[in-house]
């Protein structure tokens, strides 16, 4: 790679930067011999909290085993109907047939979020949850998705994987629904060195459960109410998060003030990006822009030094692995349109603002 190259991502630039901190971070919890559950976890809980303005977390071993976890204590059983988008992660729908249920997809409006009008449609005797996505680090539209929660009694479950610290009025990500799940997988803002992920609740009950599931359902030493998983977050993993996440709001500020450059840049008579409105709070896991023209676009920036990825290629939906849930091509037309329109261009806080001048750059002058 050519050293003026701007990679989508740059995670070993982070590792550079902290590579003393952490080798001592690990070598201290070594150490110790914390090497399963320990302080670090009970911190790094204690943080989150803070966070995401709720009474409970768990630290758990993924953001994709948070969503099993909550759908599960929610009380979702097989047979049961969760509401969803196809443009995600596919570990959002994973979560739901892993527990034995059936997804039923609604299309996303133009910021790639769940279309909140749609949803009421969607809802039969069978719903038992509803799980906005909070793609790209913005929220979904709670205010509708609470007023059709408490309508019709079905609980929210927060895929807030790539939402830590995103508020929308004023109100952080997972503090809306019964359960948040997050993930701190190595690409997220607060990110891990491996596997991560970790849920919230105000639900003492869920917490208790939660915690029990995580650690084979042992209440105790010797007691077992329900068969559980090994779903810890590893303790060396809690302590770099909790070096992490003190810097956290630098990383989020870094990562606005370079969309906020994008968008002072970037020609919007041919690039389509979302507006941050003044009741969101947006932290720009990805910066994900719907263009035409998109793989020679792209084919253009590689060959002009500069790296891109596209979440999502393939709508959930249109994955092999959906093929039972018989949904067909033309169902969900904007989240398809999308999955051909969008590219997701650097942001992460590694970029300095030349940076993201050059890319906008490059990228009008492509379509002039
Ligand atoms: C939207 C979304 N949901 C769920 C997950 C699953 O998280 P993890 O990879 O930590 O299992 C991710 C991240 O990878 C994600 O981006």
């Amino acid at each position: 790679m050519k050293s003026d190259f701007i990679p989508y991502v740059n995670l070993f630039s982070q590792w550079k930067l902290e590579r003393k901190t952490l080798l001592k971070i690990i070598d201290q919890v070594i150490s110790k011999q914390d090497w399963v559950g320990g302080k670090e976890i009970e911190k790094f809980e204690k943080k989150i909290i803070n966070h995401t303005k709720t009474k409970y977390a768990v630290a758990l071993n993924s953001g994709t085993d948070a969503l099993t976890i909550g759908l599960y204590l929610i009380g979702v059983r097989r047979g049961d109907e969760v509401i969803t988008t196809p443009n995600s992660f596919i570990a959002s729908v994973a979560s739901i047939v892993h527990i034995g249920a059936k997804p039923v997809f609604v299309d996303v409006k133009a910021d790639q979020n769940i279309d909140t009008k749609l949803i009421e449609n969607k809802i039969s005797n069978k719903t038992k949850a509803i799980m906005p996505v909070h793609l790209t680090g913005r929220i979904s539209d709670m205010d509708k998705i609470i007023s059709l929660s408490k309508k019709y009694s079905i609980p929210i479950i927060e895929d807030a994987a790539q939402s830590i610290n995103a508020k929308f009025n004023n109100m952080p990500a997972g503090s809306f629904g019964k359960v948040g799940c997050f993930s701190a997988h190595p690409l997220k803002n607060l990110n891990a060195i491996g596997d991560s992920g970790y849920l919230v609740t105000n639900d003492k009950r869920i917490f208790d459960q939660a915690k029990q599931l995580r650690s084979h359902g042992l209440k105790n030493r010797n007691f077992v109410d329900r068969f559980g998983y090994v779903s810890r977050m590893d303790t060396i993993q809690a302590a770099i998060l909790n070096y992490r996440i003190k810097n956290l709001n630098k990383v989020i500020k870094k990562r606005r003030e370079n969309f906020n450059t994008y968008s002072k840049h970037l020609n919007t008579k041919y690039i389509f990006f979302p507006n941050e409105e003044n009741y969101q709070f947006n932290t720009y896991h990805t910066f994900v822009i719907q263009v035409d023209k998109r793989d020679k676009l792209r084919e253009y920036l590689n060959k002009n030094g500069v790296g891109t990825a596209i979440h999502y290629p393939i709508p959930i939906h249109l994955q092999k692995a959906a093929k039972h849930l018989n949904y067909k091509k033309g169902d969900f037309v904007n989240t398809e349109t999308q999955a051909k329109r969008i590219l997701t261009l650097p942001i992460n806080e590694s970029l300095n603002g030349k940076q993201i001048i050059k890319i906008s750059n490059l990228v009008n002058n492509f379509y002039k």
